[in-house]
C-alpha cells in the first residue's frame, strides 16, 4: 500500500485553515468557508484523477453539499466507500474535526490513483456536509440511494478526527472484518489500539450502518480524557482530553499531532489497498 507522506496531508490542512481565515474563521453549515472547502476538495480530487460530483441538500433551512469522487474498478458492480465530514462547527476552523479526515482521504485518493489506476472494484470517496447538525449530509446521501445503488456498496470506512493533539488509536468495532484489517496495520507498526467507544453512532458511518452496509473506521479521540494507562502506551498527557480544542475556536492547524495524522493516514491507505486488489480477492 502507498505510504502517505504526512506533509501532503498537512498541506491540505493548511488550505482548510486558510479558507477559514479568509471566511470569518470557520467552515460551518451555510457559510462561505464551507462552500470554499467544497470547491477546494472538488479541485483536488479532480486533479488526482477522480470523477467528481456534488450533491446539494438543505439542512436547517440552509443549503449544503456533499462531494463524491469516484475511480471505476475492473469490477464496477462493487463499490468501496471512504468518507469524512467536510463541515466544521461555527466556533472555529475545524482542522482536526474533521479537516483531518477530509485531508487524509484526499491524500489517500491521490496516492492510491497514482499506484493503482484501475482498482479491482470501484473506489468512491465522500466528503459530507452538515455532519455537525446530526449527520445530515451522509443521511441524505444514503437515503437517496436507489436499492440497486445501495446494493453495489460493499462497505464504508469513516474517518472523523484522526490528528488529535493528545492522540489515541481507536478502531471501530462495527464490522469484524474491517476491525481486524485496520488492526493488522497498527500491529505492523507496533502501535496498540483500543476499540472506539466515545462516539459510536455519532458520525457519518451511522447512516450507512443503519442501511445495512458494513462500516469501519479509525479515530484519535475527542473530548474524553486520556487515562494513565493510555498515556503509558500511547504517550501524551494523562488527565487531559484527546482533543482539548474539540468544537472550539482553537481547533486550528496547530491542534494536530503529526504522528497521529501520519499513522491514521497510512492505516486508511493500507485498508483501501487491501480492499481493492484483484477483483477475485476476498473482502474481509
Ligand atoms: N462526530 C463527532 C463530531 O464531529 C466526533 C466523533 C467522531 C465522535 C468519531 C465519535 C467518533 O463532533
Ligand atoms: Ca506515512
Ligand atoms: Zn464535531
Ligand atoms: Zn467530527
Ligand atoms: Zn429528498
Amino acid at each position: 500500500a502507498p505510504d502517505i507522506a504526512v506533509a501532503s496531508v498537512k498541506a491540505h490542512l493548511t488550505q482548510f485553515q486558510t479558507i477559514a481565515n479568509n471566511n470569518g474563521g470557520n467552515r460551518c453549515l451555510g457559510s462561505t468557508g464551507y462552500r470554499a472547502s467544497v470547491d477546494y476538495v472538488k479541485q483536488q480530487a479532480t486533479a488526482a484523477g477522480f470523477t467528481v460530483s456534488e450533491q446539494s441538500f438543505t439542512s436547517g433551512g440552509k443549503t449544503s453539499y456533499n462531494v463524491l469522487a469516484e475511480l471505476p474498478g475492473a469490477d464496477t458492480t462493487k463499490v468501496i466507500m471512504l468518507g469524512a465530514h467536510l463541515d466544521s462547527v461555527c466556533a472555529g476552523p475545524g482542522v482536526n474535526d474533521d479537516g483531518s479526515g477530509s485531508a487524509a482521504n484526499l491524500a489517500v485518493a491521490a496516492a492510491f490513483k497514482a499506484a493503482r489506476a484501475v482498482p479491482g472494484i470501484t473506489v468512491r470517496f465522500g466528503w459530507w456536509g452538515s455532519e455537525e447538525q446530526g449527520m445530515v449530509g451522509s443521511n441524505y446521501y444514503v437515503s437517496h440511494l436507489s436499492a440497486a445503488e445501495k446494493a453495489r456498496i460493499v462497505g464504508y470506512l469513516n474517518f472523523d478526527m484522526v490528528g488529535s493533539p493528545n492522540p489515541g488509536y481507536f478502531v471501530y468495532r462495527n464490522d469484524a472484518g474491517y476491525e481486524s484489517l485496520i488492526k493488522e496495520y497498527f500491529a505492523l507498526i507496533n502501535v496498540p489500539t483500543e476499540i472506539e467507544t466515545e462516539g459510536d453512532g455519532r458520525s457519518d458511518h451511522a447512516p450507512f450502518e443503519n442501511a445495512g452496509i458494513r462500516v469501519g473506521g479509525t479515530f484519535s479521540g475527542a473530548d474524553y480524557i486520556k487515562t494513565a494507562a493510555q498515556a503509558q502506551k500511547w504517550g501524551g498527557t494523562s488527565g487531559q482530553a484527546f482533543d482539548p480544542c474539540y468544537h472550539r475556536s482553537c481547533d486550528t492547524s496547530s491542534n494536530i499531532d503529526d504522528t497521529s495524522l501520519d499513522r491514521h493516514s497510512d492505516a486508511i491507505s493500507y485498508a483501501l489497498w487491501a480492499l481493492t486488489g484483484p477483483a477475485s480477492s476476498p473482502s474481509p
